[in-house]
């Protein structure tokens, strides 16, 4: 009897042990595997996170006005999007993706230039969205800009 005894408070030392070791090896494990790393950013792709989505700007806005003119640019944020607004010409219009497609940092708008340089590693594009200097190696997503009466309807 008091073997019998014994032999169940062992077994239910070792069953604590194995359950506890399992837990901080899935502790362990999950924490390893969330942890991101600056080299696999670049293939994730941070900007093909974003989901399709659908905004309208109002050309006529004050904040729009830099798109009154050739060459003149606008950030939006809306709907989640994050994008770059550029008037390429006196009818068109071209919309990109304002997160750099390195590491994901938020780009600026093009400056005089017409050049857009990323703060975070110094990655240019031209003000079409195309890369021109490293360390990115893809373009800035593009995104469908038509032209209704005073609105452009984008979809990014
Ligand atoms: S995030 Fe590295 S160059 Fe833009």
């Amino acid at each position: 009897m008091e073997n019998e005894l014994l032999d169940r408070r062992a077994f239910a030392l070792r069953s604590a042990q194995v359950v506890l070791s399992g837990s901080l090896l899935t502790l362990v494990l999950e924490s390893c595997a969330e942890a991101p790393t600056a080299a696999s950013s670049e293939a994730e792709d941070p900007a093909a996170k974003t989901a399709v989505t659908t905004l309208t700007l109002d050309l006529n806005a004050k904040t729009n006005a830099a798109l009154k003119k050739v060459g003149g640019a606008v950030k939006v944020t809306q709907n989640g999007a994050k994008l770059i607004v550029v008037r390429s010409s006196t009818s068109t219009y071209t919309a990109f993706s304002s997160t750099c497609t390195h590491s994901g940092c938020q780009v600026p708008v093009p400056n005089a230039s017409g050049v857009i340089v990323c703060p975070c590693h110094g990655s240019r594009y031209d003000a079409t969205g195309k890369v021109t200097k490293g360390p990115a190696k893809k373009d800035l997503p593009k995104a469908q800009v038509v032209l209704q009466g005073t609105n452009l309807k984008i979809t990014a």
